[in-house]
């Protein structure tokens, strides 16, 4: 297995979609490589191309403070990385070619740093990771087993910032649920190769939750199930 980073030293260089035309920097990922809590976003935007650093702008303030209020974390003790590494022209999605031609880096790096807990933040990431295509405001408010811990989607920052009060809330709820999994014993291992884990959408039983199982759960504004 590469070190994250030869693998990064590799997507520097990469080309291998159109993305890497428009791009400043390839912003590859930052923090603790053994960090034991990893979140993935969706990909750079406007501040994080110039800097070549994952969640600096305002999404990320907003990331930093919750991360701190609720774990009580700073972003240093986590890993933080994108689903694509380059960023979208004008802050548009990504397309479906673009993030198939990025996502082994993401591969690579959640077998590196192998974390215990992954949030992912906003659609992409929790679609990516889940295989599925269901939205996260249907996927959020559960833990799903994935490698040899739990996947907790939320939402993204940038729709906090845009949607106000209730969507930080859930956001502040799914940190919670991320805390607790921190410190919950691992759960049976999700998939045996390793790979991405749990396909909600497979029917293979309940899923892991180790908010709801120890019935500690807080009341959350709005909360859907899925
Ligand atoms: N939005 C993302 O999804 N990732 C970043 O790094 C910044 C904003």
């Amino acid at each position: 297995m590469p070190s994250l980073e030869e693998l990064a030293a590799k997507a520097s260089a990469c080309t291998r979609c159109r993305l890497a035309e428009g791009r400043t920097n390839v912003v590859f990922g930052t923090g603790d490589p053994a960090a034991e809590l990893m979140l993935v976003g969706e990909g750079p935007g406007a501040e994080e191309d110039r800097r070549g650093l994952p969640f600096v702008g305002r999404s990320g303030q907003l990331l930093d403070r919750l991360l701190l209020e609720e774990l009580g974390w700073t972003r240093e003790r986590c890993y933080i990385a994108n689903v694509t590494k380059c960023r979208p022209p004008n802050n548009r999605d990504p397309l479906p070619d673009e993030v198939e031609a990025c996502s082994p880096y993401l591969e690579e790096q959640l077998a590196i740093v192998d974390p215990k807990v992954v949030v992912t933040l906003g659609n992409f990431a929790a679609r990516l990771l889940l295989r599925t295509g269901e939205g996260v405001t249907r996927l959020r408010g559960r833990a799903y087993p994935f490698r040899r811990g739990v996947l907790v989607p939320t939402f993204h920052p940038a729709a906090a910032l845009r949607g106000g009060g209730v969507i930080v809330a859930q956001m502040r709820a799914d940190l919670v649920r991320a805390k607790a999994a921190l410190a919950a014993p691992a759960p049976p291992q999700a998939s045996p190769a390793g790979k991405a884990g749990a396909r909600p959408d497979a029917g293979s039983g309940p899923s892991f939750d180790p908010i709801d199982a120890r019935g500690t759960s807080r009341p959350e504004p709005g909360r859907l199930r899925g």
